[in-house]
């Protein structure tokens, strides 16, 4: 895990300081007598909404890849989760080169158990190939048609099942002279109850593929299954990279699983920031992102320990991130490794930085290449034929924890060498740099409902001449373990509230992390790293949070031109004032009204954070006339603390209603703890 940051800055505890707050608040009622108006001027447009507002952040965290969105069910694929790696510093390190991992002697894989008679070894000597340079030997001398002997794998907390599904089965398998097989895979239930299975012959003395179908017949969904490879015939057999996927997202191969995916696609997002966050830098060098070594066959990659404690086998790597561009539609925000990692360590020069400079050139030529370029027709190779629109590359991440200052030079020589090559692409910064302009800086915000409502309204008063834009590339109101609860959609609401009618400056944004699985959420071996997460799900079903329901509200409904908006008379609560204990007065009303050009209609977003309900006059000007007949979508809670959960994942959600007596002018009463998105036919 991130120890420098942890330390340096309050990142996952058990408990954080916003979540106390939130169990204990003091969540007053608005205070306010005077009429509340907001008035919109539409004949003032202050922003361009900018075409890729609303996006998502991603790294491989919570298991957000394995053992979330990626299709793959079997947990240690490639029996490297024990993986002894080199330690260099980065004056030993050759970023071309791939340092071989040792395992542990005599020891058998983590998440694999014997069935039967059967011993496991995890054997160095018998690779599949440089990058799989282990491979699990099982010793099934004692099976007998009596007593299949074999291994078994539980997956991610479980291995789904759905009724008459087929599920791909593969694996790379070689077997000791005398082996007659064959090999039965199946998938079983909690009872012994085999669920699918098929035969699997032709196992020799040399490395071959086999594949198979496992089909299932009518059943209960279920995830508590195992996936097993056994023999009746006895003998040695060795196993790499044994894989089983459920059907994917628009049947992509090696693709993603179909709920989140179909979550994901339902909230509309326009990019992906991929690599983000500390997944880019990794723990050390040896570890950091290298994207060369996550294209091609999956099973010629080597994988890596990922900074948040467990292996990552890479199989979802460069490509598979564009496919999931390509498949919800997003474009690509990409970060590119900067030579600094979480452990402190960084390149001392430029010429020791010159290599990874060089990579981030042909990591842009991969996504933006045509068939003729080198990297262009890796791209095509691995099953992507279009290039990719790539507007924005961003350098390195969270940099300001980097004390010795590197960055500023670390930046400025990657900043000149993607501007020669690629003018047209805008260079985001991830800490404020003197020697070049940066186009964009990433700013991060991690904070209590009361802190992020308490700061809607800062972008309002930036200084509009700096020519470096905004981009919120990790955003998100901590409240609620996994995931957020009302309260953090309400401060989420507001702070989104507050970037749309900021656009002119904030030009992209996307809430962090983006996943959780909730299977283990503490504990030894947890599938939780970070509290607060977008979205959560175990191996079966997957649910949004309010937050989640927030940003679906918000993200479709954007418009193209922002309007000019002002209040009077903002009610305010009672709120606790912070770590030091004892309360303040923030503003608990916020609002934004965009409009879509084309059709000229009129989107009001307004948020309550108040536990009362709150009438408000709204206003608009510069409009010939705004239809009686509207719409309104509202999530609302009873009080903040409601949330949803993978057992109750529709606890919150909004709901839309046709509304009366709207025009230019007209009052509604918003309801307590709630968010509104109200859509006006106006000419
Ligand atoms: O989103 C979780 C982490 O928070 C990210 O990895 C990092 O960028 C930030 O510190």
């Amino acid at each position: 895990m991130n120890l420098i940051k942890l330390l340096t800055r309050r990142m996952s505890p058990p408990k954080t300081a916003a979540v106390l707050f939130a169990a204990t608040a003091i969540t007053g009622f608005a205070q306010t007598n005077a009429p509340v108006s907001i008035k919109i001027q539409a004949d003032k447009i202050t922003a361009t909404m900018p075409p890729t507002f609303y996006g998502l952040m991603t790294e491989e965290i919570n298991f957000s890849y394995e053992g979330g969105l990626y299709g793959e069910l079997i947990r240690n694929r490639t029996f490297k989760a024990d993986a002894i790696q080199q330690k260099l510093k980065p004056d030993a390190y050759d970023s071309t080169k791939y340092y071989p991992p040792k395992y542990p002697a005599s020891a058998a894989p983590k998440f694999w158990n014997t069935v039967g008679g059967a011993t496991l070894v995890l054997d160095a000597d018998t690779p599949l190939n440089d990058a799989l340079n282990v491979s699990l030997k099982v010793d099934a001398a004692a099976a007998s048609k009596t007593s299949p002997a074999g291994v078994a794998n539980g997956g991610y907390w479980g291995i789904p099942l759905e009724p008459k599904t087929a599920y791909q089965v593969s694996f790379f398998a070689k077997a000791a002279p005398g082996f007659t097989g064959p090999l039965t895979a199946s998938i079983e239930g909690t009872n012994g109850k085999v669920l699918a299975s098929a035969v699997i012959s032709g196992v020799t003395g040399d490395w071959r593929k086999f594949e198979a179908t496992l089909k299932t017949k009518s059943l209960q969904p279920s995830k508590d299954n195992v996936f097993k490879i056994t023999t009746t015939a006895p003998g040695t057999i060795w196993l790499q990279e044994v894989s089983l996927f459920p059907p994917t997202y628009k049947s992509r191969p090696n693709g993603d699983r179909k709920d989140i995916s179909q979550l994901l696609a339902d909230a509309r997002p326009k990019f992906l920031r991929f690599p983000g966050g500390n997944y880019v830098e990794g723990n050390d060098f040896v570890n950091r992102f290298n994207w060369k070594q996550m294209i091609g066959p999956v099973g010629q990659r080597p994988g890596h320990q990922s900074c948040w404690g467990y292996w990552s086998t890479d199989g979802f790597g460069l490509p598979e991130f564009l496919g999931w561009c390509q498949d919800i539609g997003m474009e690509p925000v990409m970060a590119v490794f900067a030579g600094y990692t979480l452990n402190r360590d960084h390149v001392t020069n430029s010429a020791a930085l010159e290599p990874y400079v060089q990579e981030a050139l042909e990591e842009i030529e991969y996504v933006t290449g045509d068939a003729s370029t080198k990297w262009g027709a890796q791209r095509v190779k691995d099953g992507y034929p279009k290039p990719f629109p790539l507007h924005y590359v961003e350098i390195g991440n969270e940099d300001m924890f980097d004390r010795s200052g590197s960055y500023e030079w670390r930046f400025a020589q990657f900043y000149d060498a993607i501007k020669a090559k690629y003018p047209q692409i805008k260079i985001i910064s991830t800490t404020a740099v003197q020697s070049r302009t940066a186009d964009v800086n990433d700013e991060h915000y991690y904070e209590s409902e009361e802190a992020m409502e308490g700061q809607s309204f800062m972008y309002d008063t930036r200084d509009r001449a700096k020519p470096t834009k905004v981009f919120v590339g990790e955003w998100a109101t901590r409240v609620g373990s996994p995931t957020p609860s009302m309260a953090g959609a309400l401060g989420d609401a507001a702070w989104m509230c507050c970037m749309e009618r900021n656009s002119d400056i904030v030009l992209m944004h996307c809430f962090a992390p983006l996943f959780v699985n909730v299977s283990k959420v503490s504990g030894n071996n947890r599938s939780m790293q970070w509290e607060s997460d977008l979205i959560g799900y175990d191996a079966l079903t997957s649910y949004g949070s309010p937050s989640y329901y927030a940003q679906k509200m918000f993200s479709p409904h954007e418009g193209d031109e922002v309007l000019a908006t002002s209040a009077q008379n903002l009610p305010v609560r009672t709120a606790p004032a912070g770590r030091g204990g004892g309360s303040r007065q923030i503003k608990s009303l916020f609002y934004s009204a965009t409009r879509d050009s084309a059709s000229g209609k009129i989107t009001v977003k307004i948020v309550n954070s108040a536990d009362a309900p709150q009438p408000v006059t709204i206003d608009i000007s510069g409009v010939k006339s705004v239809a009686a007949k509207g719409k309104a979508t509202v999530l609302k809670a009873a009080n903040r603390t409601e949330t949803n959960s993978i057992k109750d994942p529709r606890h919150l959600v909004p709901v839309t209603e046709k509304v009366k007596d709207l025009g230019a002018s007209f009052t509604r009463t918003f309801p307590p703890c709630s968010i509104t998105v109200l859509e006006l036919e106006a000419r």
